[in-house]
């Protein structure tokens, strides 16, 4: 057993990457028997995910979706809000129930809510009957654990975070669109953010194995890749490379399409504008968390740069990036933010004119440092600042959306449409959903599309019969 620890998972010293090359090859000593996976929280978790399928299905285990004949649950967790735990929680007990009633019913954990002390005891205590418990620094420690078929509650969390795993197979869910893992970790300690603790120190992948990567899932009909780190910019660092460098040599296998996520406002340099910019498969498109428009929240929130700074980075990639879409994310209720404060984000969200926002109410998360600061914002007011911003929001994504009313664009489709499934939908280069009225055909093309309705959230629109490059 190997339980988690917050000073270790907080600790940064200059220690050296382990690169481990994965080669187990398991028989497929579960054949017949069934999986149900749920996934919970951000881009990471889903790729992580995809890691998961592949080793069950190597392992024999078929996927289901109805939760009453699995013989195995894996539940992908997150941590980042306080909803996604209790989503967890909730969903624990229906499994709970199965289990009573079926022997060959077991339950694992793995994500985010793992590697918090605090959980795993409420988790030692509570939930006695979840059979393994992973953390994220050794997810390919679950097939071992499933072979050990351990009798009792199984904990292996490690805190520390100095391993990077290369050669991993992934079952990925799409067979058009792919996520690359660039680098793990993030060291940013937003004061707000369990990340940098759950996710362990910032270390990179090598950047010929990505390039391997990208070149495989080329060769495989891949369309799209994004990468991904939960800070894209600070890619390279630990191993003297950057991340201008790696995206100038992903765009150069000549993948149709180049995505990445996420930027932080803070060193996001002029190198790396000059890339996006000169390469045609990078996407015109920028998730650029501004989190507060406050100078005072983004002091509190370490966030490492002012208000100003991010106009001034937001102007250069208008300027630069022609036709960019630029998205963000912004937290309301913040310890200590004023109505004055809440002001200031509001006449960011104006100024910027962003094409989306992700919003939230802040979460108090436990061994963070804003955990420590008075949330005296009493929870009707920040229930009504969020909804102040989202009117504010979805004013201005439907304003960016309305721009491309009439016009044709190339869209990515990616299959059928959840809204009509007469239908297909896509993402424009922009990364706008769109809902076509074209032949499923289509379907891993890029083609012109004119868009025929724009709302807040989506495009509706019709192909034009032709297949375009971006
Ligand atoms: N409370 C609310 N929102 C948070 N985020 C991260 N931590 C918290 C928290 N404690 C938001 C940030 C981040 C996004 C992924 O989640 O806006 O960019
Ligand atoms: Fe969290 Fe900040 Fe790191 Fe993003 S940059 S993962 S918000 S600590």
């Amino acid at each position: 057993m190997h339980l988690p620890d917050l000073d270790i998972a907080r600790k940064r010293e200059k220690r050296e990457n382990k690169y481990i090359e994965l080669k187990e090859n398991y028989s497929k000593i579960f054949k017949g028997k069934k999986y149900f996976l749920r996934t919970y929280g951000c881009q990471m978790n889903t790729h992580d995910s995809e890691a998961i399928r592949s080793y069950l299905e190597t392992l024999g285990f078929i996927k289901t979706e109805n939760l009453e004949e699995a013989n195995l649950v894996v539940l992908n967790t997150c941590a980042i809000r306080e909803n996604a735990k209790d989503k967890v929680i909730g969903f624990l007990g229906k499994c709970h129930y199965l289990k009573k009633n079926n022997p060959d019913f077991k339950i694992a954990l793995t994500g985010c809510l793992c590697e918090q002390p605090d959980v795993i005891d409420e988790i030692r205590n509570k939930h006695k009957y979840i059979d393994i418990i992973i953390g994220t620094h050794n997810l390919y420690d679950l097939p071992k654990l499933l072979l050990e078929n351990p009798k009792k509650q199984e904990i292996e969390v490690y805190s520390e975070s100095d391993e990077i795993i290369e050669g991993m197979h992934y079952e990925r869910d799409s067979k058009i669109t792919a996520w690359v893992n660039i680098m793990y970790g993030c060291d940013k300690f937003c004061t707000y953010c369990i990340v940098p603790y759950t996710r362990g120190r910032e270390r990179s992948r090598k950047l010929e194995s990505i390039i391997r990567e990208v070149n495989d899932l080329k060769n495989k009909g891949y369309k799209e890749v994004t990468l991904l780190g939960q800070n894209v910019n600070a890619y390279g660092q630990d191993i003297g490379e950057n991340f201008a460098h790696l995206l100038e040599e992903v765009a150069k296998t000549g993948i149709e399409r180049v995505r990445f996520v996420t930027s932080h406002p803070w060193n996001f340099t002029d190198a790396m504008l000059d890339v996006i910019s000169k390469y045609e498969n990078i996407m015109p498109y920028i998730h650029l968390p501004i989190q507060s428009g406050s100078n005072n929240i983004l002091k509190r929130m370490n966030r490492r740069y002012t208000r100003e700074e991010y106009y001034d980075l937001y102007t250069k990639m208008k300027e630069k990036i022609p036709n960019v879409s630029i998205t963000t994310d912004i937290i309301v209720g913040f310890p200590y933010e004023s109505e004055e404060d809440f002001l200031d984000t509001l006449e960011m969200v104006k100024k910027c004119a962003f094409d989306g926002a992700y919003t939230f109410i802040y979460s108090k998360r436990e061994g963070t440092p804003a955990a420590l600061m008075k949330d005296d914002t009493p929870q009707s007011v920040k229930e009504e600042r969020l909804q102040r911003l989202n009117e504010l929001v979805n004013y201005y994504s439907n304003l960016s959306n309305q721009k491309l009313l009439n016009k044709v664009v190339p869209v990515l489709i990616l299959g059928d449409s959840e809204k009509d499934s007469n239908k297909v939908y896509g993402y424009t280069d922009t990364m706008k959903l769109v809902n076509v009225d074209g032949p499923k055909d289509i379907i891993g093309e890029i083609v012109n599309v004119k868009i025929t309705e724009a709302k807040s959230f989506s495009l509706d629109g019709t192909y034009v019969d032709e297949k375009v490059h971006s």
